[in-house]
C-alpha cells in the first residue's frame, strides 16, 4: 500500500473546492510511552502503541491560503528556500494531500517550540497543516482520518490532534487504517510538565534514520515492543488512579529505555550532552530527598520534567529557568 492510495481512499469524492484560508492550532506532545520503530518506514506504521501528553497551549499555528506559481513556506515569519529540507518536507506532502502540485499554496506557521531539538516540532506542525488543509478545502473530515493522514507526514503528529492524555493505537492492517490516536478521557489538571532546555541546536540525526538504524542493527530493540506493551498498560493504569509515582517512574524508565536501545545501535545514536546527564542526577538526587520529579526525553537532548501543581514553587527554585507548562490550562506557567 502506498501513502497515495491511503490519501485516496480517506479523500474520496471529497476534492471539493478551496476557501480563502484555512487556519488550525495544533498542541506539542511528549510521549510519556514512546513510539520507537516502524513497521512500515512509508506509512509510518509503528511497531508498538504509545501514549502522550499534548502540552495545551504550546505548539504550532498554521495558515493556508493560496498563491501563484509554486508553493511558498514561512516558520516564524521567515520564508524558507524551496530546497531547504524542511521546505521540501511541507511541499511533498502538500503534494501527496492535494494529488499535485495545484493549486499552489502559502502555507505560514509560527511555533512558540525549538524546531528539531526533539521538542516534538514537527508533531504539532504536521497535525495544524492537516487541519488547517481540512479547512481551506473544506473536506469536513472526522478526526480518525485527520490523525491518519497527520502520520503520513510525521508518526508522533498523529498524537497532536487532540488535547490531553492520547494514545495512538499501533494496529496491525498493512494500509493502517487502525492505526490512529484518540484522546483517553481522563483529565490531570494537577500534572505539569517542564521544559528543560539543554541545547536549541538542530540534532546530529532525525528520528526517521535513528528509528531505522535502532531497529536494524541494535540487539536490545527485540525487548522493546515488549517494553513499550507493559509500560503502556502501567501509564494508563496510572493515569486512571492518578497515581503520580506510579507515572513518573514508568515514563522515565521507558525512555530511558527507548535511548538504552538507540546506544546499543550501531553506529551508536546518543542524543545526550553533558548537561543532560547532569540534570538526570539532579532529578534523582532530588527524588532521593523526597521531591517527587520524574523526566522523559525524546530525540533529543533536553528533558521533560514530570511534577504536580502542589511542587511548582520547589521545582522553579531547583531549576529557575524552567518553562513550565500547564496540560490543562492557558500554557506557561
Ligand atoms: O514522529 P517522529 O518521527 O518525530 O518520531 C518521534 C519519536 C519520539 O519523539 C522519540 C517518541 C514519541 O513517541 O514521540
Amino acid at each position: 500500500m502506498r501513502k497515495q492510495d491511503v490519501v485516496e481512499k480517506l479523500l474520496a469524492g471529497r476534492r471539493g473546492s478551496p476557501r480563502s484560508s484555512g487556519d488550525a492550532f495544533a498542541s506539542s506532545n511528549i510521549a510519556l510511552c514512546k513510539y520507537w520503530g516502524k513497521r512500515d518506514e512509508e506509512l509510518n506504521l509503528p511497531v508498538t502503541s504509545s501514549l502522550s501528553i499534548s502540552l495545551g497551549r504550546k505548539g504550532t499555528y498554521t495558515q493556508v491560503t493560496p498563491t501563484e506559481g509554486r508553493d511558498r513556506l514561512y516558520i516564524n515569519y521567515d520564508e524558507l528556500v524551496p530546497d531547504a529540507p524542511a521546505a521540501r518536507r511541507v511541499e511533498d506532502f502538500l503534494t501527496l494531500l492535494r494529488g499535485g502540485p495545484d493549486p499552489a499554496l502559502l502555507v505560514r506557521t509560527t511555533s512558540n517550540i525549538p524546531m528539531a531539538a526533539g521538542l516534538a516540532s514537527s508533531a504539532s506542525a504536521f497535525a495544524a497543516l492537516v487541519q488547517a488543509l481540512n479547512v481551506f478545502f473544506g473536506w469536513a473530515l472526522d478526526p480518525r482520518a485527520l490523525s491518519i493522514l497527520a502520520r503520513l507526514g510525521s508518526g508522533s503528529a498523529s498524537r497532536s490532534l487532540f488535547p490531553g492524555f492520547v494514545e495512538w493505537h499501533a494496529g496491525g492492517e498493512p494500509d493502517g487504517m487502525d492505526s490512529y490516536a484518540e484522546p483517553l478521557p481522563h483529565r490531570w489538571p494537577s500534572l505539569r510538565i517542564g521544559i528543560f532546555t539543554v541545547s536549541r541546536a538542530a540534532k546530529p540525526i532525525g528520528s526517521r534514520p535513528a528509528m531505522l538504524r535502532t531497529r536494524e542493527t541494535s540487539r536490545l530493540y527485540a525487548s522493546w515492543p515488549a517494553q513499550a506493551a507493559d509500560d503502556l498498560e502501567k501509564v494508563k493504569t496510572a493515569i486512571a488512579a492518578k497515581n503520580f509515582p506510579l507515572l513518573g517512574e514508568t515514563a522515565e524508565t521507558n525512555a530511558l529505555s527507548m535511548h538504552a536501545t538507540m546506544i546499543s545501535a550501531w553506529p551508536p545514536v546518543l542524543y545526550w550532552l553533558p548537561e543532560t546527564v547532569q540534570t538526570m542526577r539532579r532529578i534523582w538526587s532530588l527524588r532521593e530527598q523526597g521531591l517527587p520529579v520524574y523526566f522523559t526525553m525524546d530525540a533529543g537532548p533536553n528533558l521533560k520534567l514530570l511534577f504536580e501543581r502542589e511542587r511548582e514553587q520547589e521545582i522553579r527554585a531547583q531549576f529557575p529557568g524552567l518553562e513550565i507548562v500547564d496540560p490543562w490550562g492557558r500554557g506557561d506557567g
